[in-house]
């Protein structure tokens, strides 16, 4: 059979991890693919960065739109960052082009995926993401697979490494915010604008994917309600603690009367919870389902491996031809969908 070959575009954290894998797993992927799963062709900024990870036998290029374009990819995969610029369009390219893409991109996504995926649809494409929610989390494979039979009523959790690392880390060992943030960048949890993690904002990205995915909405980015961790203190961790409760960045996205409500704020948890002790870059999601009950996922949501895990779902996924929708359901369904929004009575 004829082998996947894949385009990477970005080679940071995450690009680096998805290299690892494909080079130190290549029977294994092969064994459960049924095929071979090869890497053809790479991109980043600076082709003379060391990057800890042999790229031999890949070709080169500088720019991520001509990777995309390329006879000898068959699935791009996106993983530069960045919700506009070389990342939108080297996947618009892509998918002109009859490519499959995978992307860990969740600024992208929450800003343009809807068109994006009305643009894999046109095409015959598929568009992935699962690394882009909770990282190494199948979160978005159990709303769109083994869920798909319930009617969600509610999601929420803990979506964002950095600023759970931040705020577990300062209760633990009371060090300062400034000598937090800096292991995660050591860790490789932040964006490259780091302020999209403690502004809430990654968190919300992640939450708006996941909210049109389980209530058959559009994705509606501005439609959460957002607040970030930058103003708590060492002080408000210790009042907190000695109630019995610990401050944690807590996505809700529920369906209500008055249409669908998306807020990622930092909240009170009772220490004792799952919640309460989740720590480090871990995530949670809690998936409440009328069939189901309640469903919990707890795993790592950020840094090399478990992201480049996620990022190898997809491919694999569709290395074995299974292609279902982006979304959970097409997209030009979505189009047609009740509006996301709560409305003020
Ligand atoms: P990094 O900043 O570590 O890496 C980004 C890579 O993209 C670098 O290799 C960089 O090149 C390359 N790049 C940036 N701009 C361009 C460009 N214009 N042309 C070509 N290459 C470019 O990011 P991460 O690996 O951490 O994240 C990648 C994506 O994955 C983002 O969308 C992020 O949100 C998402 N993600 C990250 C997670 C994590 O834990 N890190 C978890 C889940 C999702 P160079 O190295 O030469 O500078
Ligand atoms: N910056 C993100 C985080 C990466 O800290 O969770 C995973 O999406």
């Amino acid at each position: 059979s004829t082998p996947l070959r894949l385009g990477i575009a970005g080679l940071g954290t995450v690009g680096v991890g998805v290299v690892k894998i494909v080079r130190q797993k290549a029977a294994l992927l092969s064994a459960r693919a049924g095929r071979d799963v090869v890497i053809t062709a790479v991109s980043a900024r600076s082709r003379d960065k060391d990057r800890g990870v042999s790229l031999k036998g890949y070709a080169w290029e500088d720019d991520p739109v001509a990777l995309a374009k390329r006879d000898d990819v068959d699935i791009f995969v996106e993983l530069m960052g960045g919700s506009d610029g070389p990342a939108k369009a080297a996947t618009e390219a892509a998918l002109a082009a009859g490519k499959d893409v995978v992307t860990a991109n969740k600024a992208m996504l929450a800003h343009h995926g809807q068109a994006l995926a009305e643009q894999a649809e046109d095409k015959d494409r598929v568009l992935r993401f699962e690394a882009a929610v909770a990282g190494g989390i199948p979160v978005i494979k159990a709303l769109t697979e083994g869920l798909a039979g319930n009617e969600i009523t509610r999601v929420m959790g803990v979506m964002n490494g950095t600023c759970n690392y931040i705020l577990t880390r300062m209760q633990a060992t009371g060090q300062g915010y400034d000598v937090l943030f800096d292991e995660c960048a050591r860790l490789g949890y932040l964006e490259a604008d780091p302020n999209l993690d403690v502004g809430g904002i990654d968190a919300g990205h992640k939450l708006a994917l996941l909210s049109s995915i389980a209530f058959g909405t559009q994705v509606d980015f501005d439609a959460v309600e957002l607040e970030g961790i930058q103003s708590i203190t060492l002080e408000d961790i210790r009042q907190a603690a000695d109630m019995g409760y610990r401050i944690k960045l807590l996505g809700v996205a529920q369906m209500t009367g008055r249409g669908l409500e998306q807020r990622m704020s930092p909240c009170l948890v009772p220490d004792a919870s799952p919640l309460g002790q989740l720590e480090g870059g871990t995530n949670m999601v809690v998936i409440d389902g009328d069939a189901v009950g309640q469903v919990v996922l707890r795993g790592a949501g950020a840094g090399e491996g478990p992201t480049a895990s996620a990022v190898m779902g997809d491919v694999m996924d569709i290395a074995r031809g299974f292609r279902v929708s982006t979304f959970g359901m097409p997209a030009t369904a979505l189009k047609q969908a009740r509006p996301a929004r709560a409305v003020t009575p």
